[in-house]
């Protein structure tokens, strides 16, 4: 839903003057010339856009890139009707567009000997008196943001340097919402929609903005955020070793504030960050002294001590009201305060601030004053410092679960903290420990139960522990359990001990007798086709030792049963938590990322770091299981192929694996390399970032599937529509969109286009330059896959399981 503000303006250039950047006395610039800065990065010029073609306006855009981006606008509300403007300088100081309007004039008698209107490499167009500066266009912003620009107020002389939008993408003359720095408190950025505040970037608290985790990319650029007695403002510079780069930010017509990244590769501005992205943003959502949670159901809660001001509106999610206090303050009988942890602060046009105070200052000082509602820190670097103090209602927050500040809210002595203080310590001094005690018999008791069940277990099953296998034992070297052991395990395959029913059986939860967690596949025996697979999962993976693959333990042949033990993972399949509507939400980026990085080296290791090259052939989300860290492993090797050393390619008349992950050469002719398997990597990835399965993705606008929408928003520079909205203000954007760009890479459509793992490795670990992805093999609906109809069976999918799906190719 990201505006399209990339538009190209069909400027009607005649004449390209490359050699001159500037504008004198005896030299304006008329409509039909331009003028561009020393290096080529800007050009200055009129121009029209195409919904307004009779109107010329004089601005200045972009020259290196193929976009023509208008940064900056002198006329916007008085568009020159006819082809006879003209800029010119003069003595007086003037900058004027003829006929029309004055750019800027000078007040000063003094007039100025040599005038000078030159337009630098920054995008600035500066009229100066020899090296004096005179009237600048970076203090006079539009709607664009450059590196070295300034947002904020010169104190000393009242300049306020803000955004207004655009009226449309069209349209450049002044639009709906300013985006300006307000001090009426500590200071903060408001952004209006006329007279309405709609959004508010929190106070700046000492490393960002408070209620602002979204990260910046620092690669690219460093941030400055200045509070001094002679100036509050806002810049960005590009880093010393980025300044190829080009990156700006926006006020979009719509109000969003847009930090865009000029994709060299596709030539289109990508979105990198978007300020307002949820219902949280809009200013006061949740009403005066209401807490806003994009991951709660509803979205706002009262604070600690309020309760809602209009219960019945409360209660149909109209929560414009706000709260209000259980217990009115009584600044005589003395008040206390209660922590409120993880929060944008709230709106701080009504507050106080000095640097300098410490916080227990700055508590005395708030009780000190009836008013005073809350304080707080105004810098959280350390140990934090500064002392922030608030009036009246506290509007505009936010709660985050591992982000924000702390806030300390005055309430009643009898709501407070302080007054409770006093009594729990007394409960917790009795309770405690009686829990202890309960806790410790009740452990011995289940111990003794267990016990007796397992000891009569054993008696029943009787089971023989003699027979040996020769391929457990002579070939694999592989630790033999006997099936008395794993019965014991088990609890004799009792029905509580099952994980799930896979493709040729059950999966039981053990424990060794050390205690050890085990997950034991058991082939059932009345299936015959999973004997191959069986067979071929021990011999593939007995050797393979690696963090990122899960652990075969041992094996049990006996008695007509085979058996394989795995480590147990308790977090199971990777499906279970990325495609769940609940918890993906705790599933933030950086989870994701090590997730993604995990799978990157345990496919790498298959194919080239162990002695033997294996080829997974179904690798899919719920193969990928968790252990208790969150670490990746990649299990089921049912269908997995050793090659030997020099063979690549394969080729196969029996197709197996999953739809959804199976690229074009495989499910057509059969074919299979470590390319199949990055192509489902590929696929895989997409899958953990949007949160959606590639297999039966819907989208309105179009039929494709999720890798057919993922290409299509790359190269409409909106890869951030892809982004699964719960890891959106968790993320770095700029690791994001190299991730969605590393996924096209893996799911070309052609094999030898797709990187190798190792490559994608290094992508994933680097900041090196990426290629440019050719189009995705199966991204349409209308693939041939589809039309099968065998292609419902594999969605039944659960952990430690293979979803085997036949297909025979014609
Ligand atoms: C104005 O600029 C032109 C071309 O750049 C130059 O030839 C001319 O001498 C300049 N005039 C003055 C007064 O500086
Ligand atoms: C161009 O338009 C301006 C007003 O916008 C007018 O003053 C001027 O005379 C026009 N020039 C021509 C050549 O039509
Ligand atoms: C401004 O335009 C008028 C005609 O519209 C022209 O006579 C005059 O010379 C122009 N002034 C400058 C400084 O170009
Ligand atoms: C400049 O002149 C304008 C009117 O032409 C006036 O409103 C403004 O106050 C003056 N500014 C200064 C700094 O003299
Ligand atoms: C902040 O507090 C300190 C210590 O009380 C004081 O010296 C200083 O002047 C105060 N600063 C401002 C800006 O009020
Ligand atoms: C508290 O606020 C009231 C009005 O809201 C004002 O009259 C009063 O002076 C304030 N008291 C202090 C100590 O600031």
């Amino acid at each position: 839903m990201f505006f399209s503000f990339f538009l190209p303006f069909f400027i009607s250039l005649l004449i390209t003057c490359a050699a001159i950047d500037s504008i004198n006395s005896t030299h304006p610039l008329r409509n039909g010339d331009t003028i561009v800065s020393a290096r080529g990065e800007f050009e200055m010029g009129f121009f029209s856009t195409p919904g307004l073609p009779q109107n010329r306006y004089f601005g200045i855009w972009y020259k290196k890139i193929s976009s023509n981006t208008v940064v900056w606008v002198a006329n916007r509300d008085s568009p020159v009707t006819n082809t006879s403007g003209v800029v010119s300088v003069t003595s007086q100081g003037i900058l004027v567009l003829n006929g029309t309007k004055m750019i800027w004039s000078s007040n000063s008698s003094r007039s100025v000997s040599n005038p000078i209107a030159q337009l630098l490499d920054t995008g600035n167009l500066v009229f100066r008196d020899g090296n004096n500066i005179i009237w600048q266009s970076f203090d006079h912003p539009v709607d664009n943001f450059l590196p070295g620009m300034k947002f904020g107020i010169d104190l000393d002389s009242g300049l306020q340097r803000y955004f207004t939008s655009w009226k449309s993408v069209d349209d450049p003359s002044t639009g709906k919402f300013t985006y300006r720095t307000d001090r009426g408190g500590y200071p903060q950025s408001l952004l209006w929609e006329g007279s309405k505040v709609t959004y508010r970037t929190g106070p700046w608290v000492g490393s960002g903005y408070s209620g602002f985790p979204k990260q910046d990319s620092t690669e690219l650029y460093r941030i400055e955020y200045v509070i001094s007695p002679r100036e509050i403002y806002y810049k960005f510079d590009l880093n010393d070793n980025s300044e190829s780069a080009i990156t700006r930010l926006v006020l979009t017509p719509n109000g969003d504030t847009q930090r865009l990244i000029w994709n060299k590769q596709t030539h289109v501005w990508s979105v990198y960050l978007s300020y307002r992205v949820n219902d949280c943003d809009d200013y006061e959502f949740c009403g005066g002294n209401g807490i806003c949670n994009i991951n709660s159901s509803p979205r706002c809660e009262c604070m600690k001590g309020f309760h809602p001001k209009f219960q019945e509106n409360w209660d149909t999610a109209d929560w414009s009201g706000g709260c209000a206090r259980n217990t009115q303050l009584d600044c005589k009988k003395g008040d206390g305060f209660i922590r409120v942890s993880g929060v944008k602060l709230p709106d701080t046009r009504l507050s106080w601030y000095n640097t300098t105070l410490t916080l227990q200052d700055c508590r005395k000082l708030c009780l000190s004053n009836c008013n005073c509602t809350a304080y707080s820190n105004t810098d959280f670097r350390g140990g934090g410092s500064g002392c922030l103090l608030w009036f009246g209602d506290l509007a505009d927050m936010r709660g985050y679960s591992d982000d924000g500040q702390v806030l300390y809210v005055r309430m009643a002595a009898s709501d407070s903290e302080e007054s409770k203080k006093s009594s729990t310590s007394r409960v917790v001094v009795i309770v405690i420990p009686l829990l202890a005690a309960v806790t410790v018999i009740l452990v011995l008791l289940l111990l003794y139960a267990f016990r007796k069940r397992k000891l009569k277990r054993k008696g029943v099953l009787r089971l023989d522990g003699e027979a040996t296998n020769k391929i457990g034992k002579n070939e694999l070297d592989l630790p033999l359990f006997t099936i008395l052991q794993i019965a014991r395990a088990t609890n004799g395959f009792s029905s509580d001990n099952k994980l799930g029913e896979g493709g040729f059986g059950p999966v039981y939860k053990g424990m060794l007798d050390k205690g050890q967690e085990i997950a034991v596949k058991r082939l059932s025996k009345t299936s015959r086709q999973g004997i191959e697979e069986f067979m071929n999962e021990v011999s593939c993976i007995a050797k393979l030792q690696h963090r990122n693959l899960v652990k075969l333990l041992g094996s049990c042949v006996e008695q007509g049963e085979r058996m394989l033990v795995y480590e147990y993972m308790p977090n199971r399949g990777l499906d279970s938590i990325i495609f769940d509507t609940e918890l993906c939400k705790s599933f933030d980026w950086l989870k994701r990322c090590n997730i993604i990085n995990g799978i990157a080296r345990g496919l790498l290791y298959l194919h080239e770091d162990s002695r033997l090259r294996i080829i997974h052939r179904d690798l899919k989300v719920s193969n990928i299981l968790l252990d208790h860290e969150m670490n990746p492993k990649i299990s089921d090797f049912g269908m997995a192929r050793i090659f030997g050393g020099s063979e690549t390619e394969a080729s196969t008349t029996r197709v197996v694996g999953t739809y959804g992950y199976m690229p074009p050469e495989y499910a057509i002719e059969g074919l299979f390399s470590t390319k199949s398997d990055v192509y489902s990597f590929g696929v895989l990835v997409l899958e953990i970032v949007s949160g959606k399965r590639n297999r039966g993705f819907k989208h309105p606008a179009h039929n494709h599937n999720l890798l057919g929408h993922a290409w299509r928003k790359y190269n409409e520079g909106k890869h951030l529509d892809v982004v699964d909205p719960a890891i959106m203000e968790s993320s770095n954007h700029y690791e994001l969109f190299r991730v969605i760009q590393i996924a096209l890479l893996c799911v070309q459509q052609y094999p030898e286009d797709r990187p190798s793992m190792s490559s994608v490795v290094l992508m994933l670990s680097s900041k090196i330059e990426l290629t440019i992805p050719k189009e995705p093999g199966f991204y349409s609906e209308r693939n041939p896959e589809q039309n099968h109809s065998s292609s419902s069976k594999c969605d039944s999918e659960s952990v430690n399981e293979i979803s085997i799906t036949r297909l025979t190719p014609r």
